[in-house]
């Protein structure tokens, strides 16, 4: 099934359209830039011009950077505060005239890795960590996605993680590769120790240098980079709706959980 997958960030808009029998993404990506102020108005009208660059009247799939529950958001980390409590189904149906999921932008990249790319046919614990703006967070249970997990806000040393580990952190105190890599290491060990993930697998825009920060993760646990890197939102949004408005077949790893 074809379907346009959108991922939604803090700074980037990013659309694409992919096969959800094969997670290829068959077109080129349309990025634009994330609106400020990232209203709901605004944000939706950018997925409208996204939808309009494909002649997109399928399906669509969309990445959100906030926990996302049935379609309503409940978060606004690195979004405008509007967006708490809007209907986003509702906003980017009206908005572009197709059916639409939302769900949670790591969840969706974490559904692309663990159905095709470096989860895929691996049983137990998978935690997605994505770095980029934020911190997003995406737990697999035998496949099964536990939706919304939400550990990039989790407190180290009286601080919120996501302002010491994300990408924008690392970007924003001009740090070096080194020195975020230990704020880096040191919340992973963190999640380690509250979730004991059989498997751990990076994305977001910084897994492309994970041969740059490997060496200084010090867990023992398995550390992968992404399959998909920074395009696994985009795939993982698409088979969200595939899983939603299409013929899924039964899942290989157990079923996904999307609602
Ligand atoms: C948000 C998450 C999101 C992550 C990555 C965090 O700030 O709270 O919902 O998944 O950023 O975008």
């Amino acid at each position: 099934m074809e379907i346009l997958g959108i991922d939604i960030g803090g700074s980037g808009v990013k659309g694409a359209l992919v096969n959800t029998d094969t997670a290829e993404v068959l077109t080129e990506r349309r990025r634009i830039s994330t609106p400020q102020p990232s209203t709901p108005p605004a944000v939706a009208k950018t997925v409208q011009r996204i939808c309009q660059h494909f002649n997109w009247q399928g399906a669509i799939g969309c990445g959100f950077p906030s926990a996302v529950q049935r379609g309503i958001v409940k978060t606004a980390a690195n979004v405008h505060k509007d967006w708490i409590g809007t209907d986003a189904v509702s906003l980017f149906s009206e908005a572009t005239g197709c059916q639409v999921v939302v769900l949670n932008d790591a969840d969706a990249a974490g559904l692309a890795e663990v159905r095709f790319g470096a989860g895929k046919g691996r049983q137990g614990v998978i935690l997605v960590v994505t770095i980029g703006t934020g911190l997003g967070t995406a737990l697999f249970v035998d496949g099964r996605l536990v939706p919304n997990l939400e550990m990039g806000h989790i407190e180290i040393r009286g601080k919120d993680a996501e302002t010491r580990a994300s990408d924008a952190a690392r970007k924003r105190k001009n740090m070096s590769r080194k020195e975020w890599a230990g704020y880096f290491n040191e919340y992973l060990c963190r999640l380690n120790a509250l979730l004991y993930p059989d498997l751990i697998i990076l994305g977001g825009g910084a897994s492309k240098k994970f041969d740059k920060f490997k060496k200084y993760l010090t867990l023992e646990t398995e550390i992968v980079p992404a399959e998909f890197l920074n395009e696994a939102g985009i795939v993982g949004a698409a088979l969200a709706a595939e899983l939603k408005f299409g013929q899924a077949q039964p899942e290989t790893v157990g079923n996904p959980g999307i609602v």
